[in-house]
C-alpha cells in the first residue's frame, strides 16, 4: 500500500523552517490570513485533519475536536501557555496536546524585565515626551523615577519564567520573594536566595511585583482591587503571563489615583483589545505580547512545536505532551473518566 502523508492544518504563518520541516512529511494546510484564523474557518480546516499546529488565539474545545473528528491524533501548540486547550477534552478524544516550554523562559524573562526597567524609569514616558516636541531642560526633579537595583521583588508563579527572572534580579543586587502553589525543594529556593510569602504578604512587602502564573480559573482577577489596595504607592506591577489575572479597570483606577507608582503589561484581558483607562495612563508602558518575540525563541518554539506534530503522528512520544493518558485512549473518541488537568507551566 502507498504512503499518503498525514493532513495537518497549521492555523497562521509560522518561521519558514517549520513549515518546511512539516509539508516535507505531511499534507499541510496553511492558514496564511494577517490576523488569528476566523472560527468558522478553524472548524471547517480542521475537519478530517490528523494534526493541527494551533496558537494561543485558537479555543480547543469540544467544539474544535467534534469538528475534527475521529481522525485527529495530536494538537500542538505554538506556546507554553495552554488555556487555549481544553486538555481534558483532548485526552478524553485522545487527542495529545502539546506546547513549548523551556525555549522561551530566558527571552520571556528578559521581556519582564525590560518592562520592570521601563516603567520604573519612566522611559517609554520620556520617549513620548521628547517627540511631543515640548520644550525642556535638565532638572533635579524631572521625571524621577523608581530604583530597580537593591529593590525588592516580588514573583507570583515560580515555574521556570519567575526563576529565570529571580536569577536576573539577583544581577541588580534585588531582595527576592515568591509566591506560587507548589513551593520549589529547599535548595531550589536557596541557590535562587528567594523567599516564600503568602500573596498578601509579597504584595506588601514588594518595590516589583512580577506575573508569572498561568490563568486557571485560580487566577483569574488574581490581581483585584483589594490586592492592589495592598501594594506600596512607589511599587511596580508587572505581567507577561496572562491578561485577565489581573482586573484591568481596578488597575487602571490604581495607577490613575497613584495607588501604585506604575505598570508594564505585555499581555490584556481582551487581547487584542487594550482597556482605554489603560491607554490614557502615562504611567503604564504597554506592549503587545511579546514576551517571547525574539527571532531565534520564535523560530525553537516553532521547531518544538513541528517536533511535537512530527512524534505524535508517526507514534513517537511528543518531546512537550501535556496529556501522556491521552496515548491510552488511542484516537477513537472513546469517553473517559474525570481525567487530572496538568499544571499550567509558566
Ligand atoms: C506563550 O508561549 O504562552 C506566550 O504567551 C507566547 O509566547
Amino acid at each position: 500500500m502507498s504512503w499518503t502523508p498525514p493532513p495537518v492544518l497549521v492555523t497562521r504563518r509560522l518561521p519558514q523552517e517549520a513549515l518546511d520541516r512539516i509539508a516535507a512529511r505531511c499534507d499541510m494546510t496553511l492558514y496564511d490570513g494577517e490576523g488569528a484564523m476566523p472560527r468558522d474557518q478553524l472548524l471547517a480546516q480542521v475537519a478530517g485533519k490528523a494534526g493541527a499546529i494551533t496558537l494561543l488565539t485558537d479555543r480547543v474545545d469540544e467544539e474544535f475536536l467534534q469538528a475534527a473528528g475521529p481522525r485527529l491524533k495530536v494538537v500542538a501548540n505554538y506556546a507554553v501557555g495552554f488555556d487555549n486547550i481544553d486538555v481534558q477534552a483532548c485526552t478524553r478524544h485522545g487527542v495529545l496536546a502539546c506546547n513549548t516550554p523551556e525555549v522561551l523562559t530566558e527571552t520571556t524573562a528578559d521581556t519582564a524585565f525590560a518592562l520592570m526597567m521601563a516603567a520604573a524609569r519612566r522611559v517609554a514616558e520620556g520617549d513620548r515626551f521628547l517627540r511631543s516636541g515640548a520644550a525642556w531642560i535638565w532638572g533635579p526633579l524631572m521625571m524621577l523615577g523608581q530604583d530597580v537595583h537593591h529593590a525588592t521583588v516580588g514573583i507570583v508563579g515560580f515555574g521556570r519564567i519567575g526563576q529565570a527572572l529571580a536569577r536576573r534580579a539577583h544581577g541588580f543586587s534585588m531582595r527576592v520573594l515568591y509566591h506560587d502553589m507548589y513551593r520549589p525543594p529547599a535548595e531550589v529556593e536557596h541557590e535562587l536566595g528567594a523567599e516564600y510569602r503568602d500573596l498578601e504578604d509579597l504584595l506588601r512587602e514588594s518595590d516589583f511585583v512580577s506575573l508569572h502564573t498561568s490563568l486557571t480559573p485560580q487566577t483569574r482577577h488574581l490581581i483585584n482591587a483589594a490586592r492592589l489596595a495592598l501594594m506600596k504607592p512607589t511599587a511596580v506591577l508587572v505581567n507577561t503571563s496572562r491578561g485577565p489575572v489581573i482586573d484591568e479597570q481596578a488597575l487602571a483606577r490604581a495607577l490613575q489615583q497613584g495607588q501604585i507608582f506604575a505598570a508594564g503589561l505585555d499581555v490584556f484581558e481582551r487581547e487584542p483589545q487594550v482597556h482605554p483607562a489603560l491607554l490614557a495612563c502615562d504611567n503604564a508602558v504597554l506592549i503587545p505580547h511579546l514576551g517571547s518575540a525574539t527571532v531565534t525563541t520564535r523560530l525553537a518554539m516553532a521547531d518544538l512545536a513541528a517536533g511535537n506534530l512530527l512524534a505524535a503522528l508517526e507514534d513517537r512520544r511528543p518531546p512537550a505532551l501535556l496529556n501522556p493518558q491521552a496515548r491510552e485512549h488511542g484516537t477513537s473518541g472513546g469517553e473517559a473518566a474525570e481525567l487530572p488537568h496538568p499544571r499550567q507551566p509558566s
